[in-house]
């Protein structure tokens, strides 16, 4: 903790810490009324708000006047002593003595009425502000922070991937291609093939950045920039693999739901699915899933992958999140291990949410044999100068190895149950997007 005689500002989270005190809040002005001689000044600070009482008699006549000309939005310090009041929302309410106005906001854009979605996105700079918004974003931070705790207490080493990279990662259709002096760069689709190289140093790691990826379609499930949080651990198959996947989807949400109650009650979560995520969670094969969709009426071929509305119906079916595994290797990445038993399958595994929410998960066993890899590198026609590096993890010291990625974004749409993933990234970046 930094002394508070070193800072500037009391933050309203902590402000029954004061009780009684007189303080100073910075903040800015989320709603203001007047009955009289009397104004009432919501102020927000971006950790909460508390009510101010600016009496007319206590503040004379030319502070008075300013109180009348703040807007919403204005910015603003307020001094006064903290009071205990339980019909104030929170608890407490401020008695103020001095106002000191930085700015009076312009009128502000942002209303209580109903605006279109097209209009918010394009003030998504402003619309942070706004209280939906801003709880999406402290539960986003939560799963980040649980994620974190989640791997930091099970001995893995936070170990950072590039973003610049000349390896594909996850197929060719989605690459941004960049200028590099001469060479030709992609953004990373994934930090996986490092990560095994991490893996292989550290034992357990996991990297947790933005990746990136050209999806030329506007989905509710799809961004170019996204956030990927992605363990790889040596002397792992995919059964352990999958442990890890339900161990970690378990505690973020217990965590959510312990430390993010205020939150998701301003959502309106129905909390009740989320008290259901509980390891372990059901293990259904790819084979099974065509078996099961068949029998739903879908006109599905076993062979194909599955679209938004296959995935949908099958995570209904459980009250929890759900592994598919034993994917087609046709349709699956070149790095996937080839399942023992059989050539067509991979060693490859989903993680479907509940309540309709599909992916959130792709994970796999690795290929660890040098000669198999290679096939496949060159069955996909990939550069093998580019991929020689990942090879070398094949001849010095190989050993079965997995992991998973998990996409942040489709977590949090989840569990704050959103119809769209635009809200849970501050600044979006989706087909035909890229301001603000
Ligand atoms: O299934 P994916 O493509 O798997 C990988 O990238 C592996 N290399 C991960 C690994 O094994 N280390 O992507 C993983 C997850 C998906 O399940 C999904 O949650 C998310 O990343 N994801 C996206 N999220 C938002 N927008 C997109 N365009 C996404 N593409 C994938
Ligand atoms: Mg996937």
């Amino acid at each position: 903790m930094v002394e508070k005689e070193h800072l500037n500002t009391t933050l309203i989270c902590r402000i029954q810490e004061h009780a009684n005190q007189s303080v100073t809040l910075n903040g800015w002005v989320y709603n203001s009324r007047r009955s009289g001689k009397i104004g009432f000044l919501l102020l927000r600070d971006g950790t909460g708000t508390i009510q101010c009482i600016i009496v007319k008699n206590d503040v004379g006549e030319d502070q008075f006047e300013s109180f009348k000309s703040l807007t919403q939005e204005s910015s603003l310090s307020v001094s006064g002593t903290v009071v205990e009041n339980e019909r104030a929302p929170g608890g407490f309410e401020i008695q103020v003595n001095t106002l000191t106005i930085h700015q009076v906001s312009e009128e502000y854009p942002i209303t209580p009425k109903e605006h279109g979605t097209e209009f918010l996105m394009n003030n998504r700079h402003l619309w942070l502000r706004s209280k939906r918004q801003h709880a999406i974003l402290k539960i986003r931070h939560e799963i980040i922070k649980a994620t974190r705790d989640f791997f930091d207490s099970n001995d893995f080493t936070l170990v950072d991937t590039p973003i610049l990279t000349p390896n594909v990662c996850e197929g060719t259709t989605t690459l941004f291609e960049t200028e590099y002096f001469g060479q030709r760069a992609f953004l990373a689709q994934s930090g996986q093939l490092y990560g095994e190289a991490n893996a292989f140093a550290f034992g357990r790691q996991y990297n947790f950045g933005p990746t990136f990826r050209a999806e030329k379609s506007k989905t509710r499930r799809h961004l170019l920039e996204f956030w990927m949080v992605e363990p790889e651990i040596a002397y792992c198959d995919l059964d352990e693999d999958m442990v890890w996947a339900e161990k970690m989807l378990e505690f973020i949400v217990q965590r959510v739901l312990e430390n993010r109650k205020f939150e998701l009650e301003i959502l309106e979560r129905d909390t009740s699915m989320l008290e259901k995520v509980k390891a372990p969670f059901p293990r259904i094969s790819y084979t099974e899933c065509v078996d099961m969709l068949k029998e739903g009426g879908f006109d599905f071929q076993w062979g194909g992958d599955f679209g938004s509305p296959e995935e949908t119906y099958i995570s209904e079916k459980f009250d929890r999140p759900v592994f598919v595994h034993r994917f087609p290797s046709a349709i699956k990445a070149f790095y996937m291990k080839r399942d023992p038993e059989n050539e067509d399958l991979v060693m490859g595994m989903d993680v479907l949410a509940p309540e309709g929410y599909g992916e959130i998960i792709g994970g796999s066993e690795r290929e660890a044999d040098h000669d198999t890899l290679l096939k496949r590198i060159n069955a996909d026609g990939l550069s093998l100068d580019d991929f020689q590096w990942y090879l070398d993890l094949r001849k010095y010291g190989s050993v079965p190895h997995a992991g998973f990625g998990m996409g942040l974004e489709r977590t949090v749409t989840w569990i704050c149950k959103l119809s769209h993933l635009r809200e849970t990234i501050p600044f979006p970046r989706m087909y035909g997007r890229l301001r603000p």
